[in-house]
């Protein structure tokens, strides 16, 4: 071989093997390439560094230094494409039709998706949102509502005590009276929020959960205003249910009601749930009481009005169908998956 023929086959060889090389489309492909150009018994550089030996003396170290270009820019060109492929193979070995891994990615509490439901059904009536702190004082959670001092839901039994005067709320209707302290009427809010009991954790009870509160108050508020305002709630939320009122005694109103809705478990017949009856009780109501107004420093021959505090927790219960308040506050993340949207 002349040394001419020598630089021409070198030439030859980088321009195949640089073709070679990008039209190389996965890992296997490029290890073919990679013997087919240099590999270390065979391959068309490694050979033709085997034929340097036969050129004449003198022509050896230009064809050397041509031979040993060649090679460094082939294994350059080599691993550069190698970075290229994906680490996995071939792109044509990606198996489409295989299911999508699910990612968990969290959503609202059941407790949560039906407060906001409730809260979207009273703001299209024209209610507002309120807030109050879960550490109250005395005077809102029970005198300033009428509560006598020997209520038994003051008894340390029922009532998470503070110290110095301070509690955790049992409900949210102090916040009936931060409200009225700080707006005057016409007021139309919903209050959510989280109370706290000293309950033991049963099927039915827990030592904190959610309430929310709703309070009305403007100048010739009856309780037709309420009963037709909270019937329209459980007929949006419930659909078609049917709702009872049944008197009862709160101290912070009168005359008061309760309101049942047929049981969503098992269609009003009487089941466990229902406690047999076919009702489910969602909410306490009535009309604000005088003095809880003049508390708050509205005067009562001007206003009037009413409230009600709902349990969205035992709402949730009917709704998704539980049987155990607890499940509620496990957190399992099971059950919170087959109910979060
Ligand atoms: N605060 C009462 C409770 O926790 C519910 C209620 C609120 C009743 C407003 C009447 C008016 O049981």
């Amino acid at each position: 071989m002349t040394l001419q023929e020598f630089l021409d086959t070198a030439r030859a060889i980088e321009r195949d093997a640089i073709a070679a090389i990008q039209g190389a489309s996965s890992t296997d492909a490029l290890t073919a390439v990679r013997n087919a150009f240099v590999g270390r018994k065979s391959g068309r550089i490694t050979d033709l560094m085997k034929a340097l030996p036969s050129l004449p003396q003198e022509a050896r170290r230009e064809a050397g230094a041509e031979v040993n270009r060649v090679k460094t820019l082939a294994e350059r060109a080599l691993e550069e494409r190698e970075r290229g492929l994906a680490p996995a193979g071939d792109a044509t070995e990606v198996d489409l039709t295989m299911p999508a891994r699910e990612q968990w990615r969290g959503a609202k509490h059941p407790v949560t998706l039906v407060i906001d439901e409730i809260v979207e059904i009273f703001r299209q009536l024209g209610f507002t949102i309120a807030l109050g702190p879960e550490a109250e004082h005395e005077w809102y959670n029970f005198g300033a509502l009428n509560v006598p001092p020997d209520h038994p839901a003051m008894d340390m039994h029922d009532t998470l005590y503070l110290g110095d005067g301070a509690l955790l709320r049992t409900h949210t209707s102090p916040v009936q009276v931060r409200t009225l302290q700080r707006w005057a009427p016409p007021v139309r809010v919903l209050i959510p929020g989280n109370v706290y009991r000293r309950d033991f954790f049963d099927p039915s009870h827990a030592p904190m959960f959610s309430q929310v509160e709703g309070l009305a108050i403007d100048e010739g508020v009856s309780f037709v205003d309420l009963k037709a305002t909270l019937t329209h709630f459980a007929k949006r939320f419930f659909g078609a249910a049917k709702t009872r009122f049944r008197p009862s005694f709160f101290p912070f109103t009168e005359p008061s009601a309760e309101m049942d809705v047929e049981c969503r478990l098992c269609g009003g017949v009487g089941c466990a749930a229902c406690k047999g009856t076919g009702w489910m009780e969602i909410l306490g109501s009535g009309m604000v009481h005088p003095r809880v107004l003049d508390a708050a420093g509205v005067d009562s021959e001007t206003y009037t009005g009413w409230a009600f505090g709902m349990g969205p927790g035992r709402i949730a219960l009917q709704r998704y169908g539980i049987p155990d308040i607890r499940i509620l506050y496990d957190s399992d993340v099971r059950f919170l998956e087959q109910i979060a949207r």
